[in-house]
């Protein structure tokens, strides 16, 4: 069970880190996550409670780092609407937005008129990760890399592209997806910069550090280390994986110091109503003035602000947005409802379907799914 630590933030809380800096990518387009991010960036997206950011920020805070710029471009104005300076996380707060979308090397090059120290913690905006970023940055020191990344072990690498090491620590290369990887080391989107590296990357044009910035070092024959560590790690790039590392939030398998109050099996929010004999677990979020109707079942899952789930209906590993409806005796299984949208009573959704905002699926029992 955690508590938000918003408002607490004495300075006793572990030693701060002066001499870094971090700068958080959030200007991505979030498309897999459509329709979710039609009207929310991707980082801002109700998780666990609060926005996917604030768990990345409170990781941030709990390393010792106080300066934070973010690099924004799509719905670059939600970010400061929501987090202002900062002052509240205990954290000050730079944005910096990008006209046309930068790419990830091109969004850090553009924020680097912000920065002061040498040492920046750079941070893909959508990743949920236990690492300890402290010993990143002591890595990066000890091996006195130009770059190091964060490299995490997965069970199954293949979906990603993967990062030998040397015995030493030193990156050899950058490897594509392949069905036979040669390691399980993977990059988890969390580096040490050194400054210089940030100013040498070419200013006003799209980017991408994993295709252009970092062979192009290794080619250049700059030291680029990897901090190999097996902690907890998720790219909360799909449904699939939002909804999974909310319920790791919310039972406390994924580190965070931001959940806005007690949690465990599920996390209720001010206003939710949930029926007695419904049942609410797998670390599901029932959001603000959410309803669970009688008999409902409702298992890891997201239930945004003001969602309605009719008596008998179940909800298994879905999220349901802000003021939708689900029906009675419906059943939405690996499902985004989106905002407002109404599923008829009985009706059936399943395997990874998509519902737009506002669409009206009729009562009925009509079973929806891409394998029918
Ligand atoms: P998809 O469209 O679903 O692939 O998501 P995405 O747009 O977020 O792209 P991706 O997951 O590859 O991005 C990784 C991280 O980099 C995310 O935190 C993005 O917000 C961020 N990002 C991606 N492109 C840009 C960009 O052009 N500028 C900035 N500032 N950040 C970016």
């Amino acid at each position: 069970m955690r508590w938000a630590s918003a408002g607490r933030h004495d300075e006793g809380d572990g030693q701060v880190l002066h001499d870094v800096e971090a700068v958080v990518l959030v200007g991505g387009q979030g498309t897999r996550l459509r329709p979710l991010t039609l009207s929310a960036p991707k980082p801002m997206l109700p998780t666990a409670g609060v926005p996917f950011l604030a768990h990345l920020l409170s990781r941030i805070r709990a390393a010792g780092v106080r300066r934070v710029v973010l690099g924004t471009s799509y719905l670059a104005e939600t970010f400061e609407k929501h987090f202002g300076d900062g002052a509240a996380l205990g954290l000050d707060l730079t944005y910096v937005v990008e006209d046309e979308p930068l790419g990830t090397g091109g969004g850090i090059r553009n924020v680097a008129g912000h920065l002061t120290a040498d040492d920046v913690l750079v941070f893909n905006g959508d990743v949920l990760c236990g690492t300890d970023l402290r010993a990143v940055v002591a890595t990066h020191r000890d091996t006195q890399a130009d770059v190091t990344l964060h490299l995490v072990r997965v069970p199954d690498p293949r979906a990603y592209g993967c990062v030998p090491t040397d015995p030493d620590g030193r990156v050899l290369e950058f490897l594509e997806k392949t069905p036979d990887p040669p390691t399980d080391q993977i990059n988890a989107g969390c580096y040490v910069f050194r400054r210089a590296v940030i100013d040498a990357i070419p200013a006003g044009r799209a980017v991408s550090v994993e295709r252009e910035t970092f062979p192009g070092l290794l080619a250049a024959g700059s030291r680029i280390s990897g901090h190999v560590d097996d902690a907890y790690w998720r790219d909360m790039g799909t449904p699939a994986d939002l909804v999974q590392g909310s319920a790791d939030l919310v039972r406390g398998i994924a580190p965070s110091d931001a959940l806005p109050g007690p949690t465990g099996d599920a996390l209720r929010l001010a206003g939710a109503e949930v029926a007695a004999d419904a049942h609410v677990a797998g670390g599901t979020v029932v959001g603000v003035d959410a309803q669970v109707g009688t008999g409902a079942r409702v298992v890891g899952s997201m239930l945004f602000d003001g969602a309605v789930v009719g008596a008998g209906a179940t909800i298994e590993n879905s999220v349901v947005g802000a003021g939708a409806r689900v029906g009675a005796g419906a059943s939405v299984v690996d499902t985004v409802v989106g905002d407002r949208a109404v599923v008829g009573e009985a009706c059936e959704l399943r395997g990874g379907m998509r519902i737009w905002p506002d669409v009206v699926l009729p009562a009925g029992g009509v079973r929806f799914s891409p394998d029918v």
